[in-house]
């Protein structure tokens, strides 16, 4: 039975709110989405995705419609509750499409349940664990927002999230961004950025990745850059790596053609494989 459209169901101890959409018997890709943003920064992948996919995108617990439940969070708590949706829908094997957080968990559920995926595409992210400095970061802005509030948060956030020329082409997208910031609740953004400072790196990981891989990283991406990009692609064998030009971290967002493009060809590849 297929849940189609927008849902919301009980899993791992919290509600989750997903939308399912496409042909029956397709491919899964499953959409993860960055923090602190929600499943509609895929708006534009689904629409055109959803011609040769099922797709799924939701909302990681704590955003967007997704309760937060009790548990301290973390990207193995995270990662519990892709593989209960994944079992809820009796999806037995997926494509992972995640963007940074949302590529932490990708890489996170892919080392310790391989058996169940069959393609990644990495998108503006890293493999590493925060370094002292990041942590010390993370501590500081849990602090600030308690402090100031979220809207001084969102729009400190979005200097680092969009490229400078989406500043002058992009102005409606970092007003949606920043609306979804000051709509996300102050305790689950300050338990993601724990979560994300306890979070271990998956680098080692990637040598024994065997599934095809497809890297997208933002030309201006600040907060992982291309070189981070280069050098996951360096150790994921047969893994592609494409930069997005005229975008920063959010490129899914801020050039949707360039990266629509790139998506749909690495699919039609694993699909003719
Ligand atoms: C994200 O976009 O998910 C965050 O920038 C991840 C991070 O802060 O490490």
């Amino acid at each position: 039975m297929r849940y189609l459209g927008n849902n919301r169901i009980a899993v791992n101890n919290h509600t989750i709110s997903f939308n399912d959409e496409g042909p029956d018997n397709a491919p899964v890709m499953i959409f993860i989405h960055g923090f602190p943003l929600n499943k509609t920064m895929w708006n534009k992948q689904v629409e055109v995705m959803i011609e040769n996919c099922r797709v799924i995108a939701y909302d990681i617990r704590g955003f967007g419609n997704s309760d937060a439940g009790t548990e301290d969070f973390s990207i193995e708590l995270f990662v519990d509750d892709l593989l209960g949706l994944m079992d809820f829908l009796k999806i037995e094997k997926a494509m992972l499409c995640g963007l940074s957080m949302g590529g932490y968990i990708a890489l996170n559920a892919i080392e310790n349940f391989p058996k169940r995926f069959d393609a990644l595409v990495l998108c503006d992210t890293n493999c590493i664990a925060d370094t002292p400095e990041a942590k010390e970061n993370r501590m500081k802005t849990i602090e600030s927002i308690r402090k100031n509030g979220l809207e001084q948060y969102a729009n400190e956030s979005v200097k680092n999230l969009f490229a400078p020329e989406s500043f002058v082409t992009n102005m409606e997208k970092i007003a949606v961004v920043k609306k979804i910031i000051m709509n996300t609740s102050v305790q689950s953004i300050s338990r993601t950025l724990y979560a994300l400072i306890r979070r271990k790196e998956t680098c080692t990981n990637l040598t024994n990745l065997t599934i095809p891989v497809l890297i997208l990283v933002g030309r201006e991406d600040k907060i992982t850059p291309p070189e981070a990009a280069r050098q996951m692609q360096k150790n994921i064998k047969g893994s592609k790596l494409n930069i997005i030009e005229h975008a920063g971290h959010l490129s899914n967002i801020e050039n949707p053609y360039e990266f629509n493009i790139q998506i749909e060809k690495f699919i039609s590849s694993v699909k003719s494989k």
